[in-house]
This record gives C-alpha cells, structure tokens and sequence, in this order.
C-alpha cells in the first residue's frame, strides 16, 4: 500500500491538487496552510552558492593506504592496509551554480576523509600552484575572474590586467593557459593538495609534505573549439560523465603519493618551500607511491550531499598539520566562516559533513541545534563532572618561525620565471601552440598596453614563449 502524504507536520493531506477557495471561481482561503507552506518552502529552497567554485560536482569513494610511511606520519587513516571513505567535489572555479562544466579554468579537487581521528579535508586543484601567495591578493584575483559590477560580463581585461601586474601568476596562468586547463573529463585529472602541509610521526617528528593524486584515467584535454561544441549541446558534460561512468561501476581511480622534505632540507632549499605559486622538483623531492584512491558511490541527492558538502583546510587530524605557509593560514578562517554564513551555523552536524567519530565540543545552541545530548552538568570546560577534557599527548613538535613582525614584499627575492620556465621548456610543440593560441583566444578585446605588459613578463620566462605569442596575435 502507498504512503499518506503528508504536512510537514505530519498531518494527512486530503488533497493535494486544488486550492481552498470561496466558490468554485472564488480566491484562495489564508487557512489553506498546506499552500502556503507549498510555496514558502520553494522560496526557501536555494542557499548561497559558493562564493568560488559554485559549479561542483561529487562522489563518494575510498582511499586505500597500499604503503608503509609510518616514518613520516602516525595519521590512522595513512597506514598501510587502512581503508577510509571519502568525498570528492570536483569544480569550476569562477562560473555560477549553473555555469557549463567544459570551460577553460582551473578544477577544484576538494577531498573530505572520514577518518577514525575525525574529518580530514584536502581542499586542493587540479593544479600544483596557485595565482597568488598572500591572501590579500586572493579577493581582488577573484573579482578579475568573475562579473564587471557594470556590464555584469566576464572581463579578458580585468583577468590580464591583473596578472600582467602580479609576476607571481606566471606558473599557474601558464598552466590554465596549456592544454591542461581544459579537461576532458574530472576523471582525467589530477589532483594536488597545492600548499606545502605537515606530517608528524609517533616519534613527534616533523616532515613538510605535498600531496598528489595522480589520475589512473590518463590526462586528457580538449581545445577550445571541441569545448564551444560541447557547450552548444551539453553544459554538464563533466557532472554526466562522472555520474554515468559510476553508475555503470567504471569506478574512476587515483594514485595516491607525496613527496617529502625534512626540517634540515627546507633550511636550505633554494626556494621558498611554503610559497604557493612553486612547485617541488621531482628530482629533488621524488614522489612516494602511499596508495589509491577510487569513487565508487554516486550521491543520492545532490543537495544534501554535494551542494551543503562543506570543506575546509581547517580539518586535520593527528599526525597531519599546517605549514607556514600564508595563504593556508587564510584559508583556515575562510572556509568555516563562509560556510557558517553560506549553509548555517551547524553546518558540521550535517550527515555530509558529520565525522564518524564523537564530537565532544562544548559549542552550544546556535540557530537549527538539532543534536539532542544526554543531560550533563558538563557544559563549560573545566568542570568537576567528568566532562571530555583535553590531551597533550597529541601536542605538535614546536616550530621556529621568523621573529621579526612586519609586512615583507612578497614580490621581493621571489623567482616568479625558473619554474613557468621548466614548465614552458617541457612541452612538446604541439603543446606549445595550444598556449599560444589559448592566450591569444583569451586576450580577446585586451588593451594593447596590457598585452604588452603580459608579454614582457612572457619574455623573462622564455622568448620562444613571448614570441609564440606575438605570432599567435598577430603582433
Ligand atoms: P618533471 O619533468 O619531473 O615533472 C613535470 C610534471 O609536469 C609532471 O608531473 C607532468 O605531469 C607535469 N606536466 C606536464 N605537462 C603539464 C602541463 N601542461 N601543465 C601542468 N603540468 C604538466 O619536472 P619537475 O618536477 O622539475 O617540474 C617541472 C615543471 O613541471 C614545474 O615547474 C611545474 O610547472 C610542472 N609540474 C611539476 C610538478 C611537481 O610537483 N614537481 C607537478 C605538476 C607539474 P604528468 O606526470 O601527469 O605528465
Ligand atoms: C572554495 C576561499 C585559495 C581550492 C572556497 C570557498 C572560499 C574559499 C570562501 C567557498 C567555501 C564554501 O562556501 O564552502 C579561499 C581563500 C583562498 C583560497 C580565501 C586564499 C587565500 C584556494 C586554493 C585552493 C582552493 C589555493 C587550492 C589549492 C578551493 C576549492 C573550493 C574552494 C577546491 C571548493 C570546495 C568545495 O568543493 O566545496 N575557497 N580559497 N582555494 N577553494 Fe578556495
């Protein structure tokens, strides 16, 4: 037999297809609640999409440790043999909630690990570097990426003009403008935790970490002309593939490895190993296989799931940490603060975001506390009545950091032209070509004193690179 529907409030619904009115052509009765609270609750149907990387798509699947780096790290979840379920969201950067997935941007690759020691979330791209290394740059890039206030269009202008200004976007503008800024597929990316982070042993040891996840699929791109065909047909081409490809149990697959620099190491490393816009060389810093990671469970609902799906650098867990790195420190406040703002102040408590572990916070009350607790006169810390209290053993080693407060030119003793230059230096012709004619295609309509400005920085990293350039627009 069928469910009764019902009110929210769990009353019967007698009908649920003609309005209480006054006479068969009369208007509507106000005591028509069930109406009412039919269309108050579609206006209340949308939150706030991401402030960035609105355009998501996820999947849950597991990360399997086939490794031992126990003598870098005592994280449980990184221990050879452990399986741990995750979350995966991958996205688009600047475009909207509805913006199609086939467009030329760098894709969010943002992990949540539901771990025995509680949430561990990687927050990374598919990019190993980023646009800018202090976070006050950070708000106005992104304004370069989204809408004019005026036109309400995207901006080539706005894009170029800033990073013509900010030499340290070479290496990341270098890589969105390549063929690898144009997936084919999320399945045929890699992810990258980006920032430099931590890994702390059982000996209270500390190693400074980058995270890889290399794509089992192969990389793969399309051009900008297979993209604007896509679009004409299909603006959720990535979203579809993932989710058909799970559907039918082609389950896509990473390999999961690091790379490892000691204290001593990253004393005298020739660059900063903390700045966000490098990368570690292979050849100094060799990758480590730890193990695989696979998606392999499709989200039931969206919403619940994908779209109040709440990330943030801030989760770690024993055994993993932080580095100095400033821009992480930023985003350690961003990401609870928008998300607080963006999906409610219990957004933790949501069965997306809920760890597996017990959550013993003396956080109280908020706006939708639906955790009902056994009454404790445990409420404030410290207390007389056995409530959960702290543990020492799991404090951080201690690090030295600078001593000296001040606001240091980051623009100051920063190569921004070696790597872009390795980069540049290792592609293949036709790869070369593709960067030439992608910026030239995203220079569209940019003053001449920009473009002008935007090669000059070209020509410190390599002159074939500016020249290529000048060719492609015809300069
Ligand atoms: P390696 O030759 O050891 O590594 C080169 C890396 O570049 C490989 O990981 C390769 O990925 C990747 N790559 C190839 N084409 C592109 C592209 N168009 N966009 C982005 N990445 C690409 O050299 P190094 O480690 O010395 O690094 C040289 C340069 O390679 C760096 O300056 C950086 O720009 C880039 N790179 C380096 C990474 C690192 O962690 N060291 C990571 C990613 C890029 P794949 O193996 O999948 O082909
Ligand atoms: C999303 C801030 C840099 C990757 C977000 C969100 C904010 C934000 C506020 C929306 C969060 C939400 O509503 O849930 C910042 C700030 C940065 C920064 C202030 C720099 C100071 C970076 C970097 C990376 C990154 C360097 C990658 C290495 C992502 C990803 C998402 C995201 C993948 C989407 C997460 C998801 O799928 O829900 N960022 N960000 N961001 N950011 Fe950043």
């Amino acid at each position: 037999m069928k469910k009764i529907m019902t009110t929210t409030g769990g009353n019967p619904i007698a009908d649920n297809q003609n309005s209480l009115t006054a006479g068969d052509r009369g208007p509507v009765l106000l005591q028509d609640y069930q109406l009412i609270q039919k269309l108050a609750h579609q206006n209340r149907e949308r939150i706030p999409e991401r402030v960035v990387h609105a355009k998501g798509s996820g999947a849950f699947g597991e990360l399997e440790i086939t490794e031992d780096i126990s003598k870098y790290t005592k994280a449980k979840a990184l221990q050879k043999g452990e399986k741990t379920k995750l979350l995966l969201r991958f996205s688009t950067v600047a475009g909207e909630r509805g913006a199609a997935d086939a467009e030329r941007d760098v894709r969010g690759f943002a992990l949540k690990f539901y771990t025995k020691e509680g949430n561990w979330d990687l927050v990374g791209n598919n990019t190993p570097v980023f646009f800018v290394r202090d976070a006050y740059k950070f708000p106005d890039f992104i304004h370069t990426q989204k809408r004019d206030p005026q036109t309400n269009l995207r901006s080539n202008t706005a894009m170029w003009d800033f990073w013509s200004l900010s030499p340290e976007s070479l290496h990341q503008v270098t890589i969105l403008m390549s063929d690898r800024g144009l997936p084919k597929s999320f399945r045929n990316i890699n992810g990258y935790g980006s920032h430099t982070y931590s890994l702390i042993n059982d000996k209270n040891e500390r190693f400074w970490v980058k995270f890889h996840f290399k794509t089992l699929q192969g990389i793969e791109t399309i051009t900008n002309k297979e993209a604007e065909s896509i679009v004409g047909k299909d603006r959720e081409s990535n979203q579809r593939d993932l989710f058909e490809n799970i559907e039918k149990g082609n389950f896509p697959k990473w390999s999961f490895e690091i790379q490892i620099m000691s204290e001593e190491q990253s004393k005298s490393c020739s660059f900063n190993p903390f700045d966000l816009t490098k990368v570690w060389p292979h050849s100094d810093y060799p990758m480590i296989k730890v193990g695989t990671m696979t998606l392999n469970e499709n989200p039931k609902n969206y919403f619940a799931q994908v779209e109040q799906a709440s990330f943030s650098p801030s989760n770690i867990v024993p055994g993993i940490s932080y580095s100095p790195d400033k821009m992480l420190q930023a985003r350690i406040f961003s990401y609870p603060d928008a998300q607080r703002y963006r999906v409610g102040t219990h957004y933790e408590m949501l069965p997306v975001n809920r760890p597996i572990v017990e959550v013993n916070t003396y956080n109280l009350d908020g706006s939708m506390n639906f955790q009902v607790k056994e009454p404790t006169k445990a409420f404030y810390e410290p207390n007389s009545f056995d409530g959960p209290v702290e543990d020492s053993s799991f404090t951080e080693p201690a690090l030295t950091v600078g001593d000296v407060a001040d606001r240091y030119n980051h623009r100051i003793g920063n190569d921004d032209f070696s790597q872009p230059r390795a980069l540049f230096l290792l592609m293949s012709e036709n790869q070369k070509e593709q960067l030439f004619s992608n910026i030239k295609d995203a220079m569209d309509g940019v003053p001449r004193n920009i473009v002008d400005r935007q090669i000059a920085l070209f020509e410190q990293v390599h002159p074939d690179y500016a020249a290529g350039v000048k060719k492609a627009l015809g300069i």
